[in-house]
């Protein structure tokens, strides 16, 4: 794509022109934003600047491994790993109210981050993968509007408080775009299409209380559920598909035994921008071979609903 050819060789000199010699750090989530802009970054200043990714414990399975290794071993960048799992989860101990789940792994990123940030020492700028869409307007969740946080990497008055200044190669650019320029800086297709993660990650998928036991159970509820999705060949026709433990513990039968476990609800959505959306229409054998898999490789969980629940009314994430 000659277009954005050009425009990475432009990116480049403007990153060049506005930092200087000087030291960068970026919050890297593993999304797509904020990957394309630590790659870009570093294809312009190198080592200068340092990408911090912090592991909440709400991750997916595997995900820091594949950020870890992708960005460190593969792009050798600069790269801190800060697992603050405890951390958040200890604070996230007994909290059950969506608000608060959001408001306090919001408040404890802002604290981990300038702490990592500050091992990097004297850095002058802080790089984001702000849009264009995020510029021109401030996008609220289903937190509703005292929420301010566009992705946990994305923080309002994060840069004040560190006294630093922006970074924000992308924000010209519209989602498609962004694709487009990851693809042309070689970052590898599943990477570039991968769908929206939330930052609070999986603390909003566990309703009610979060515990150890049940984001290990949805952990692997997802990674099968995922496994289905790519199997039968319809990740990229989806918009976000995930699997939300319920706080439920049903009866079933497994055996000559009896059961008493979790239920859990998979949901999968088509949508443009993640404003309005529809259930995506799987057939009842993927549903079925679906809920007969989880059943079977998932201890914890005998039950398996699906959500067909449009945005509006309902939202995308369960809280
Ligand atoms: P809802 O659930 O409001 O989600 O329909 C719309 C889109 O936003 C994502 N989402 C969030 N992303 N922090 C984020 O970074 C949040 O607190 C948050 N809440 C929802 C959601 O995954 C979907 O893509």
């Amino acid at each position: 794509d000659w277009t954005m050819g050009a425009y990475r060789e432009q990116a480049i000199a403007a990153i060049r022109e506005q930092v200087g010699d000087a030291k960068v750090i970026c919050g890297l989530s593993g999304g797509v934003d904020s990957s394309v802009a630590a790659v870009l970054i570093h294809e312009a200043i190198g080592d200068q600047l340092t990408c911090v990714f912090v592991d909440h414990g709400l991750l997916r399975q595997g995900e820091a491994e594949e950020v870890v290794t992708m960005f460190r071993d593969h792009y050798n960048m600069p790269l801190i790993h800060a697992d603050e799992q405890d951390l958040f989860l200890s604070a996230l101990e007994g909290v059950s109210d969506p608000e608060t789940k959001r408001k306090t792994i919001g408040r404890l990123f802002i604290d981990v981050f300038q702490k990592h940030a500050g091992e990097v020492g004297g850095a002058e700028f802080l790089a984001q993968g702000t849009l264009y869409p995020d510029v021109i307007e401030s996008v609220s969740f289903s937190g509703g509007p005292s929420v301010t946080i566009k992705s946990h990497h994305n923080v309002g008055g994060l840069p004040e408080k560190m006294g630093l200044k922006l970074v924000e190669p992308l924000r010209e650019l519209f989602k498609d775009e962004v694709r487009a320029l990851g693809r042309e800086l070689g970052l590898p297709r599943s990477f570039i299409g991968r769908h929206p993660f939330p930052g609070p990650g999986l603390a909003i998928r566990c309703p009610g209380e979060i515990t150890r036991e049940k984001l290990a159970i949805l952990r692997k509820a997802d990674a099968v559920y995922i496994d289905q999705i790519r199997r039968h060949g319809l990740y990229d026709e989806i918009w976000q598909a995930f699997v939300a433990i319920l706080p439920v513990r049903t009866v079933g039968v497994m055996g000559d035994g009896r059961t008493y476990d979790y239920a859990c609800a998979l949901r999968a959505v088509t949508s443009v921008d993640g404003m309005t959306a529809d259930y995506y229409p799987f057939t009842h054998e993927f549903l079925g071979e679906t809920a007969t898999r989880i059943i079977n490789e998932v201890k914890g969980i005998n039950r398996v609903t699906y959500d067909i629940t449009s945005k509006p009314p309902g939202t995308i994430e369960w809280e």
